[in-house]
């Protein structure tokens, strides 16, 4: 599924719609350069949950924990493992599958510890438009296909 945005209003209706259809553990997959508009997407999906604490990406700690009442929500953003190089032995598959919900910022760097059923989301910007983002959603198993599904409808 593909979709054209062009503010970051539309992104975050997009996410507020995912985030309405969502189950524990759903995995989600945000992608994308740097300025994409992963976090932003994040802050409309925390919103639309209910999350009244300010969304910001964890820095020093990986994974930041938000609670929602349905489900905890994990926000994960492994940017730095990057430049360290190697990221095995994270424990960070604890985020994945359960009673939760993960988004999950440069995912790239932890391959290991992910789940094979994702929902992938890849932000791509437009040149020339500052505000328009072109928005494509994968899905790779059974609950990201139900989840894609419920999103096209
Ligand atoms: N349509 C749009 N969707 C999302 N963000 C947009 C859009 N238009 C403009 N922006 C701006 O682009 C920036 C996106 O920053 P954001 O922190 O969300 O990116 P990111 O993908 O999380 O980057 P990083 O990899 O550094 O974490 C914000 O300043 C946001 O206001
Ligand atoms: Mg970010």
């Amino acid at each position: 599924m593909r979709i054209l945005v062009e503010t970051v209003n539309e992104t975050q209706e997009i996410a507020a719609k995912l985030a309405k259809n969502v189950k524990a553990g759903d995995t989600i997959l945000l992608s994308g350069d740097l300025g994409a508009g992963k976090t932003t997407f994040t802050q409309g999906f925390a919103k639309a949950l209910g999350i009244k604490r300010p969304v910001k990406s964890p820095t020093f700690t990986l994974v930041r924990e938000y609670q929602t009442t349905q489900f905890p929500l994990y926000h994960l953003d492994v940017y730095r493992l990057g430049e360290e190089g190697n990221a095995e032995d994270l424990g960070l598959s604890e985020y994945f599958g359960g009673e939760g919900v993960a988004l999950v910022e440069w995912s790239q760097y932890i391959k290991p510890d992910l789940p094979d059923d994702v929902l992938k989301i890849v932000f791509e910007r437009v040149p020339n438009y500052d505000t328009k983002r072109v928005i494509t959603l994968t899905a790779s198993g059974d609950k990201s296909v139900a989840l894609l599904s419920e999103m096209e409808k």
